[in-house]
């Protein structure tokens, strides 16, 4: 018999605690339309108390998707959980997700509670609640570093409570997998009421071994995985998604459980991830990176091309790769473009946001022959980093280069809707470009990162730019494509000192 395992996504909350990593409303809707394509089971919106944004966006997505249970992460407090219930209440389906520590260190120096008092608040929570609805989770965080008797203890009263979903995180990502399997086995085999749960992993990647915890916890009867896409997530991030459910799929010989994700949109949501967020897929990374399918030494190509299997467990069309590259160009109308954008999830609110995209398609289309659907993706993030570049944008921008000259900036911004204009030599055009910014805005930032990528391939392609800014212990990534990567560049700044100097307060559900 094969079970279900159960794939619950914590991109748009565990994945956005990543520094930088802050989604909009409109971003977090895009991901979760895509999230629901790739058919996974619980989509884990956000943490609705943690900002008024915050709550908007959870709710967002709960009047959205249809086809998954919208989940939100909540701590044991009642405004926590109530404020999640009001988030979540107008979905389909919905599952409160509340948590508290339960090993020593955290509730001695984290929470400064009793173990007693982590025991009735977590009761009390699960309680809470279940008035609210029947699908409710609770998390021992730290569970691999809390102490066996107390965690089963706790572990056995929520379930008593009503807790349908029982997780045991890595918190730390400090278990190594033969341990942490029999570690989910043996809290299975001890708690009496365990069958009455689904047991749950979420494991962090800080030895680099989230996803073999996640598969040693998944043979031992855990049936429900918690993961991001890309891996992203606090620190080294959450185990990747794209690499449970390939492995579950790859080697069903092996794992007794099948997912019923849509694997074929994975490409699709890796993209989209790393769009929206601005970190790169490395290229070597399992499943989704850019060599994961490609074939570099003569020998490998030579077994490939006689036999896939010689050297290919999986094929490249079963995650989404090359298929359906449907090709737009300067011919294409608006249908086409409408078409292709509802395909890959993407719709308007109103007309005139339609009318706005496809002038910018025209645009992109006049400068670049074939538009790809990474192109695509690009120019609708960029028209929503646009409306949050409101109050500064770049009006205009000329760059001088030449052999043996310095390259010279000049640029026209306008903030709040005053125009200023300023003028900067630099090391290269970029440098000139962000000291002309710095010029009139003096933000005091550090610049922290800077990378560039060809959203596709040929020189013709756009840049897509990613920096990080950093300011008084605050980090923002900012994004900005463009077929020219100096206004790229430029777009990408601006980005992210709109977000450093307008920020918005937001409560981290993990500190006291
Ligand atoms: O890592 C963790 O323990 C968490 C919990 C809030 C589930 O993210
Ligand atoms: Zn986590």
């Amino acid at each position: 018999m094969t079970d279900r395992l159960i794939i619950f996504d914590t991109t748009l909350r565990d994945g956005e605690q990543s520094p930088g990593a802050a989604m909009t409303k409109a971003e977090k809707i895009r991901i979760a339309k895509a999230l629901e394509r790739l058919k996974v089971d619980v989509i884990e919106a956000g943490f609705p108390i943690a900002s008024p944004g915050d709550f908007e966006a959870v709710q967002a997505v709960a009047r959205t998707i249809k086809d998954s249970t919208v989940c939100g992460l909540s701590r044991t407090g009642d405004a926590d959980i109530d404020r999640a219930y009001e988030a979540l209440k107008d979905a389909p389906s919905y599952r409160i997700h509340t948590f508290i520590a339960t090993s020593p260190i955290h509730m001695q120096k984290k929470l400064k509670m009793e173990p007693d008092e982590v025991f009735e608040a977590a009761v009390r929570a699960v309680k809470r609640a279940r008035n609210y609805t029947d699908n409710v989770e609770f998390s021992c965080e730290d569970s691999s570093r809390s102490e066996f008797e107390f965690l089963s203890r706790i572990v056995e009263a929520v379930i008593a409570a009503g807790a349908t979903t029982i997780n045991l995180p890595d918190t730390v990502g400090y278990a190594v997998p033969e341990q942490y399997g029999d570690f989910i086995r043996r809290i299975m085999s001890n708690v009496p009421n365990s069958d009455k749960a689904v047991f749950s992993v979420h494991c962090h990647n800080d030895l680099g071994l989230a996803v073999g915890n996640s598969l040693a916890a998944v043979m031992n009867g855990a049936r429900q995985v918690e993961c991001t896409i890309n891996g992203l997530g606090e620190r080294a991030g959450n185990a990747s998604l794209e690499e449970i459910v390939m492995a579950v799929r790859t080697r069903k010989d092996y794992f007794p459980c099948e997912t019923r994700i849509e694997t074929t949109e994975i490409m699709n949501c890796s993209r989209l991830v790393s769009t929206i967020t601005g970190f790169p897929v490395q290229p070597n990374k399992a499943i989704v990176g850019a060599n994961a399918f490609a074939h570099e030494s003569g020998i490998h190509q030579d077994g490939v091309l006689k036999h896939r299997e010689t050297y290919e467990i999986m094929r490249a069309q079963d995650v989404g790769l090359n298929s359906n590259r449907i090709v737009l160009g300067k011919l294409s109308g608006r249908n086409a473009l409408r078409t292709r954008l509802k395909e890959l999830g993407i719709e308007f609110q109103s007309e005139q946001d339609m009318n706005e995209t496809f002038k910018r398609f025209k645009d992109l289309a006049d400068r670049k022959t074939e538009i790809y659907d990474e192109d695509l993706q690009a120019l609708v993030s960029d028209s929503a980093t646009e409306i949050a570049n409101e109050h500064i944008r770049l009006v205009s921008l000329r760059v001088r280069t030449e052999t043996g000259e310095t390259p010279r900036a000049t640029l026209v911004l306008s903030i709040g809707g005053d125009e200023r204009t300023a003028e900067a030599d630099g090391d290269g055009p970029v440098d000139a470009a962000y000291r002309a910014i710095e010029q009139i805005m003096d933000s005091g930032v550090q610049l922290q990162l800077y990378s560039v990528n060809a959203i596709t391939t040929g020189t013709d392609s756009q840049g897509e730019v990613t920096v990080r800014l950093e300011r008084a212990g605050r980090i923002v990534n900012g994004q900005g494509a463009d077929t020219d990567i100096i206004v790229a560049s430029v777009k990408a700044y601006l980005n992210a000192l709109n977000k450093i100097l307008f920020p918005v307060h937001r409560e981290h559900p993990q500190t006291a």
